[in-house]
Parts: C-alpha cells; sequence; structure tokens
C-alpha cells in the first residue's frame, strides 16, 4: 500500500514539476539560451530520481487528520479529504494541476506545497553536492562547475517560494522552521566533517543524533507532515509536543542512518551515487561512530584515520574499511540498531489515536521501509 500510494504522489507532483519546468524554461529563453539550461539541468536533476517521501508526508499530514478536527481551511479539506475507509492520492491530476497553474481559483492547493517541498530538496540536494565534492547523483552527473551548482539551488529555492505564495499563513510559518532547520543541520554536518571531532568520542554520539535530527529527520518526515495538517486547518500548538513528532524524527534518523550504510554497502546503481563518499569527506557517520569507538580495540585506528577524509580514497582503501566493519561486527549492529529503532517506531505508532487509522497504516509502513530501501 505504500509503494503505492508513493508512486501515485510522485506522479501527481512529477506532472505538475514537469509543466512547471517547462512554463519556467520558455520564459527564461527568451531571456537568454543559458538561463534555459540551467532550468533544463534542474529539471533533469529533479525528476530523474527519487520517490518524492517529503511531498508525500505533506500529503498524509494532510489526509491524516481525523474527521473531528476543525479546519479553518474548508477549500483544502473538502477537495483532499476523500473517501472515508480507503486512504487514497487523488487521482485527478492532470486538470487539477493545469487548474493550478494556470493561477485562477485554486491557487492554495495542496499539490503546490507537495511541489514546493520536492524543490526546496532539489536545493538541499544540489548544495549539498558542492558541500560534499560529490560527482554522482541520482544516477547521473552533479550540476558543474559548483559555481553554477550554487545558482541552481538559489533558482530551486526561489521557485519554491513563489510556489507557496497564497499557502496558508500556518505553512508559510512550519516551512520556515523547516528551512532553517536543514541549513542548520547541514552547518553541522560540514563543521563535525574531519578533523575536527576526532578526540571526542564522548560526544560524537550525541552529534551524530543531533546532525541526523536536523540536515534529515525534520526536514523529510515532521515538518511536511506537519505542513500537510497546517494546510488543512489541522496544527495545533500541541502538535509541537505531540508523541508523533518524536516518532517521526526517529523515523528520519533511521533513514539517515540508512543513508550513510548504502554509502558503504549500496549497490551504486540503485543508490544512485558514489560508495565510499561520505569516507572520502571524512564524514561523521554511523560508521565513524562506531569506527572511534572500537578500532582503537583492534589496534587499527592508524590505518583508518588515514583513510578517512583522505579525498583520494582507492577502491582498496573502501574495501579494506568494509572488510574491516564486518569483521568487528559493526554491520551487523548498524542493522541491528536501525531495526530496534524502526520495530519501537512501530509499536508507538500502533498506540497513536490522533491520526487516521489508514495513515497510521502507512506510517508503520514507513517506519518499515526506510531502513530497507536501497536508494
Ligand atoms: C544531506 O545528507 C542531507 C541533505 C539535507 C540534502 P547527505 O550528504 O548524506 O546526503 P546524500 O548522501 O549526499 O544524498
Ligand atoms: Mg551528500
Ligand atoms: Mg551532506
Ligand atoms: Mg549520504
Amino acid at each position: 500500500m505504500l509503494q503505492e500510494e508513493l508512486k501515485k504522489v510522485k506522479s501527481l507532483v512529477d506532472e505538475f514539476l514537469r509543466i512547471f519546468f517547462e512554463g519556467k524554461r520558455k520564459k527564461l529563453a527568451s531571456v537568454d539560451k543559458e538561463a534555459a539550461n540551467l532550468v533544463k539541468e534542474i529539471a533533469d536533476i529533479t525528476l530523474r530520481g527519487g520517490d518524492r517521501f517529503r511531498p508525500f508526508m505533506v500529503w498524509l499530514g494532510a489526509h491524516a487528520q481525523n474527521q473531528k478536527s476543525k479546519s479553518k481551511n474548508q477549500n483544502y479539506k473538502s477537495k483532499f479529504k476523500n473517501n472515508k475507509s480507503v486512504l487514497s492520492v487523488p487521482c485527478e491530476s492532470v486538470n487539477l494541476i493545469r487548474d493550478n497553474l494556470s493561477g485562477e481559483k485554486k491557487e492554495n492547493a495542496l499539490i503546490k506545497i507537495m511541489a514546493a517541498i520536492e524543490l526546496l530538496h532539489s536545493f538541499a540536494l544540489i548544495h549539498d553536492d558542492v558541500m560534499d565534492s560529490a560527482a554522482t547523483r541520482r544516477g547521473g552527473p552533479t550540476i558543474q562547475p559548483p559555481n553554477r551548482a550554487i545558482l541552481a539551488g538559489d533558482l530551486c529555492f526561489t521557485f519554491a517560494d513563489e510556489l507557496l505564495n497564497g499557502a496558508p499563513l500556518k505553512v508559510k510559518e512550519v516551512y520556515d522552521e523547516l528551512r532553517e532547520e536543514v541549513i542548520i543541520g547541514q552547518h553541522l554536518d560540514v563543521l563535525a566533517s574531519k578533523s575536527k571531532i576526532k578526540n571526542q568520542k564522548s560526544k560524537i554520539r550525541k552529534l551524530l543524533f543531533e546532525i541526523y535530527e536536523f540536515k534529515t529527520a525534520r526536514y523529510t518526515f515532521w515538518r511536511p507532515f506537519e505542513m500537510g495538517m497546517a494546510a488543512v486547518g489541522g496544527y495545533s500548538e500541541r502538535s509541537e509536543e505531540s508523541h508523533l513528532k518524536k516518532i517521526l524524527i526517529q523515523i528520519g534518523a533511521i533513514f539517515q542512518m540508512r543513508d550513510d550504510y548504502l554509502d558503504l554497502f549500496g549497490d551504486e546503481k540503485k543508490f544512485g551515487k558514489k560508495i565510499g563518499g561520505d569516507l572520502k569527506e571524512g564524514k561523521l557517520t554511523i560508521w565513524h561512530e562506531k569506527a572511534m569507538r572500537r578500532l582503537g580495540k583492534s589496534g587499527e585506528l592508524g590505518r583508518y584515520g588515514e583513510i578517512w577524509g583522505k579525498k583520494n580514497t582507492t577502491r582498496e582503501d573502501i574495501d579494506w574499511v568494509k572488510t574491516q566493519m564486518e569483521k568487528l561486527g559493526i554491520k551487523k549492529e548498524i542493522e541491528e540498531e536501525m531495526k530496534e529503532i524502526s520495530e519501537k517506531a512501530v509499536g508507538e505508532l500502533r498506540e497513536i489515536r490522533e491520526i487516521r487509522e489508514d495513515a497510521k497504516k502507512l506510517l508503520i509502513e514507513m517506519a518499515e521501509f526506510v531502513i530497507t530501501r536501497k536508494m
């Protein structure tokens, strides 16, 4: 069911974005050919991969409200709150999208919020690849050179803003929190790279989970869900203290843990990024956190220290680290830890009462899916 709903959200959002990018490309082509090329490249990197997790969470947040909750935005509610028993993405997509883009009546529709969050994600990824000196994204080359990638990211950022014009104030406010948080998370990630953290073993784990929470968990799960809630007037101040928020942040943490995991043990073709990128950049990952504690005891810390953040890491270096991670049981430990957090989240989700049962089921599937995904 989750996969089906994800697919529907993806086709809805992608259809919207295709039309949106084409409009922008045409407009900018009249200014300059290179401007239009930049839009083309943004469109390509956005549409050639990705699961649309964030738009999905916006959509789910909007649909998850219990029937009882009062809505100030009846407009959204009646349009997107579809049949009562089975939660399903509305499929009148193309007409809905064209109506929205023509900017007439339905300018506040949920699809714009969903597309905006995906554009913000493109911004985050494009800039992230500059920060991480990454050459590959979603199975293709990253936008180059870096100064051009910065501008491409900036353009995505402003496109997202544009799509949120006319969104309810509360949606904008949550979005502002989200933007701040992901940028702070990325800043912590950059600061934690290489040299600076080597000797603070006791603090590393806390810092790692703080980075996970800010660069990924809030931004991918909790805040988009909250934006969806806010879109249908289902947001309340209590949400900030809610158990659901804590659970979604946990799910987000294992989502990033899985990303770190795949960075070393993923299948490059499916993953769409170069294996060993985190090692090359000297990133603070779950691997590194465990390696710092465990390699010391095995007397291999010296060699690991040379490889971590070396930049010109070789295939042998990466294979050596992988072997160590397996030999020391770190790989298994991470797998177990992800499973443990996932199972705990599932158990806690079952107890949640404030959202619809069908939405809850999807969140439960999500908690299981994030730790098995291949990309
Ligand atoms: C960055 O984390 C998360 C963002 C805010 C984009 P990573 O640097 O681990 O992401 P990938 O592995 O390059 O996708
Ligand atoms: Mg990266
Ligand atoms: Mg990064
Ligand atoms: Mg990564």
